[in-house]
């Protein structure tokens, strides 16, 4: 699985490469039969992606709101509120672009399982160690997922679109993790960052394969 991105110091030391940036500590790779799929659902994959980057700034905000004593947490989530949004932005653009429409936003089974996991009436340090994993978590699973589009696609401008979000996501991803670092023993977290990886793992292997989905 090459080197594993929760190792001390990796991830304020050194800038992952491309291909550790797909690496990122995910215990199952995805069924490569997914892009194929996403490939000839390209309108479903947009509209879905869309609602991702929505829900990737409003869920940033609601941090904001709850951890709003957490001066590191607000003034890093900040810009990735506008980031995303950007991301929103983009993706919107590029399914007008094509002549097509935003859509409804569908039920999110992949995330909606990752909560299942949550340690719900833990002590409070708990419960926020396992927003910021789950948020972490769903920044590197976008991030593979990107890479693969941006790598399988056969469209070139869809490539390059792609390979835009893949690096922004991973950057995500490892600020969601310094940030659990900054307030929490970092033993704490690598320990379950270990469950939660071995968790989405499952997740992803019992999970329906579908190209109209992000994740
Ligand atoms: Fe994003
Ligand atoms: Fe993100």
């Amino acid at each position: 699985m090459g080197r594993s991105v929760q190792e001390p110091g990796y991830l304020r030391m050194m800038e992952p490469t491309p291909e550790q940036k797909n690496i990122l500590g995910l215990h199952l790779p995805t069924d490569p039969r997914w892009v194929d799929l996403a490939g000839i659902a390209l309108e479903d994959i947009l509209t879905d992606h869309a609602w991702c980057e929505q829900k990737a700034a409003t869920s940033c905000i609601s941090l904001i709101h709850r951890y709003a004593d957490k001066e590191k947490l607000v003034s890093e989530l900040a810009p990735i509120v506008t980031e995303e949004w950007g991301h929103f932005r983009l993706v919107l653009a590029e399914l007008t672009r094509r002549g097509l429409k935003l859509g409804r936003q569908r039920k999110d089974i992949y995330v909606n399982k990752l909560i299942e996991f949550e340690k719900k009436g833990a002590p409070e340090e708990d419960r926020f160690l396992d927003r910021l994993l789950i948020f972490a978590l769903i920044e590197a699973r976008s991030c593979e997922r990107f890479k693969r589009l941006s790598e399988h696609l056969d469209d070139e401008y869809l490539r390059n679109f792609y390979r835009r979000f893949m690096e922004s996501e991973a950057g995500h991803y490892h600020l969601f993790i310094g940030l659990a670092e900054t307030y929490i023993a970092k033993d704490k977290v690598r320990a379950r960052w270990k469950e939660w990886l071995h968790y989405e793992a499952g997740v992803m292997e019992t999970q329906e394969l579908r190209g109209d989905r992000i994740h």
